[in-house]
């Protein structure tokens, strides 16, 4: 009798745990702990048992039923708080909103840009902020009188103009170069500073990404065809692109690239300046000096080079209609994103 009870026991312990609702609680209550329940049944057989067990079997029962009667009111009170919590619901009250929180649309702009370019095979490669002269602008084929070397257009460092902080994400295509020998296939992405006046187009603190490519006999056609690879994935293949004859002292020839304004759609608004075109991208031949600068030979290799503002893809695709706004950080305009 008593490995009977201690089944019995076990048994409630397992109907316990599957006692999901009011109604299965009371089917318990029903089954063991009524007058005519099954703990009760044993007590009466007990009174059959031999005497000297008797006290044992008593013992063995009352543990028995103390469990069941633990157990059913910790899920009488259980059943009995959901209850009253689901009474208390107001259910014409405002839901209140979980905001998760997201990537800042640069940030995003940029992972999808180098996801874009990783596709194509290029690598990610950074270089510092804090930059010295050499590799910002002599290394790059900058004259030394070149007017962008001024005070008004460079943050220097110290005035004795060696370090400064970097103009353009190029610096890092010569540190890219000393550091590997071609093929090379990078991209460089980056904060870039300049002493600009700040309003809706540009910020004295802006993002770019510049691209390199060094290989045997790498052409014109090459450049032309990754970027528009890559700006028709960004951009879809709807948009718009032209490029334009342009100058950099690093890259001969040089072009800009421009896509038709999102705003205005092509017929001339504040933010295309009236021109219905936006320019996204800085891109030419690398200039056989860099190369060399880079301790590449110009007479084996050759590549492309390009540099894109990442605000201005952001821009682009956000509708955004003020480069200030992406970093005012007003949740109103971040949540969007
Ligand atoms: N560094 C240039 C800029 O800041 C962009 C550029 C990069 C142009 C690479 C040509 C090649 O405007």
């Amino acid at each position: 009798m008593i490995d009977e009870i201690r089944n019995l026991r076990n048994q409630i312990a397992t109907e316990i745990g599957e006692i999901t609702s009011k109604e299965l609680l009371d089917n318990f209550r029903m089954k063991y702990l009524v007058k005519k329940g099954e703990i009760q049944a044993y007590f009466e057989k007990m009174k059959t048992a031999a005497p000297d067990i008797k006290p044992i079997i008593g013992k063995e029962l009352n543990e028995c039923r103390q469990f069941a009667e633990r157990e059913f009111k910790v899920l009488q009170e259980k059943f009995a708080t959901a209850t009253e919590t689901k009474v208390d619901i107001d259910m014409t009250l405002p839901g209140r909103r979980n905001f998760n929180g997201t990537f800042h649309p640069v940030l995003q702009t940029l992972e999808d840009i180098t996801e874009i370019f990783r596709s194509m095979g290029f690598t990610v490669a950074e270089g510092p902020d804090i930059e010295d002269g050499y590799h910002n602008f002599d290394a790059l084929n900058f004259a030394p009188d070149h007017p962008a070397r001024d005070m008004q257009d460079t943050f220097f460092v110290k005035s004795d103009r060696e370090l400064l902080l970097r103009t353009h994400t190029s610096p890092v295509q010569i540190r890219v170069m000393q550091s590997q020998q071609p093929p090379i296939r990078s991209i460089m992405p980056g904060r870039v500073y300049r002493n600009e006046s700040i309003n809706s187009r540009s910020l004295a603190e802006f993002h770019q990404v510049e691209g390199l490519y060094i290989d045997k006999n790498v052409s014109l056609a090459e450049l032309k065809a990754t970027i528009m690879a890559f700006a028709k994935r960004m951009y879809g293949e709807k948009s718009k692109f032209r490029f334009r004859p342009s100058y950099f002292p690093f890259t001969e020839p040089s072009a800009e690239v421009d896509i038709s304004c999102y705003l205005c759609g092509g017929t001339g608004c504040r933010i295309c300046k009236h021109s219905g075109w936006l320019e996204i991208a800085g891109c030419g031949m690398v200039h056989p000096n860099v190369l060399r600068a880079g301790g590449i030979d110009p007479e084996i290799y050759s590549g492309y080079a390009f540099g894109f503002g990442i605000e201005r893809v952001t821009l682009l695709r956000t509708g955004i209609d003020d480069i200030r706004l992406l970093y005012e950080n007003d949740l109103r305009v971040l949540r969007q994103f």
